[in-house]
C-alpha cells in the first residue's frame, strides 16, 4: 500500500483494486455527478475500469488521483489529487488539481485539506511549475475551493458546451505554509 500523505483524520493513497465498492458508492451517485456531465456509473464492472486507468495513470504519468480512506473507520472517502490531463484542453496538456467525495462527506473541509496536500506534493516533491484546475461555473463549492486554496481564475472555456472557469497556480506564488490540516478546528 503507497501511502502519500496521513492527517488525524484521514489518509492519501495510491488506488487498489479494493477501492472499486468505494468508486462505485461514489461514482453512481447523481448528486456526486451533477456538474460531472450528469452520468453515472451503473456497474461495478465501470468502476474497476475506473480504477485499473488510474493505476496505468500511475505507472505512464508518475501520478494520478489518490484514494481518500477514513482513518477511524476505514471507509473510501473519495479521491483527490493531481492528474496528467491530456484530454479537456485539446490545446495543451497540464497537472490538474482534483477532488471527488461522498456527499456525507462533504462541508468538513476535506476538498481544501487535501487540494493544500496535493499542490505541496505538486510544487515541493514533483516540482512542478504551474498547477491548473476546472469548474463548472456552476459548481460553486469546487469553485470555492479551488479558489481558496490559492488558484487563480484565468479564463472561461466551454467543453461540451458547458461554460468552465480555467484556474492557475503557479509555483513562485506558493508557499508551503498555506497547508494546514484540518481547517475547520
Ligand atoms: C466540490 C467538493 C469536492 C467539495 O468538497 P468539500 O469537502 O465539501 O469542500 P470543503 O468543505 O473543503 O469546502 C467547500 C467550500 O465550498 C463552499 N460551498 C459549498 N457549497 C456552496 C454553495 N452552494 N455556494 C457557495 N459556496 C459553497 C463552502 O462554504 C466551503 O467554503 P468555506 O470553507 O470557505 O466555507 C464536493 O462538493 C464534491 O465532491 N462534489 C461532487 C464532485 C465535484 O463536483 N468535484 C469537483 C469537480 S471540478
Amino acid at each position: 500500500m503507497k501511502i502519500h500523505y496521513e492527517t488525524d483524520r484521514f489518509i492519501l493513497r495510491d488506488f487498489e483494486a479494493q477501492d472499486s465498492k468505494g468508486i462505485f458508492a461514489l461514482d453512481s451517485d447523481p448528486l456526486v455527478h451533477k456538474y460531472l456531465g450528469n452520468n453515472p456509473l451503473t456497474h461495478i464492472s465501470q468502476a474497476e475500469d475506473v480504477i485499473a486507468m488510474i493505476q496505468a495513470q500511475y505507472e505512464k504519468n508518475g501520478i494520478g488521483r489518490w484514494a481518500v480512506i477514513e482513518k477511524d473507520t476505514g471507509e473510501f472517502m473519495g479521491w483527490s489529487g493531481l492528474k496528467y490531463e491530456e484530454n479537456l484542453r485539446s490545446e495543451f496538456t497540464y497537472y490538474d488539481l482534483g477532488f471527488r467525495f461522498k456527499p456525507k462527506f462533504w462541508g468538513k473541509g476535506l476538498a481544501t485539506e487535501t487540494a493544500l496536500l496535493s499542490l505541496k506534493h505538486g510544487f515541493d516533491v514533483m516540482g512542478l511549475d504551474t498547477i491548473c484546475a476546472a469548474a463548472d461555473v456552476e459548481n460553486l463549492a469546487s469553485n470555492a475551493v479551488i479558489k481558496k486554496v490559492g488558484l487563480q481564475f484565468k479564463e472561461l472555456f466551454y467543453y461540451e458546451g458547458i461554460p468552465v472557469n480555467w484556474f492557475e497556480l503557479k509555483r513562485v506564488n506558493w508557499s508551503s505554509e498555506n497547508v494546514v490540516t484540518n481547517p475547520r478546528k
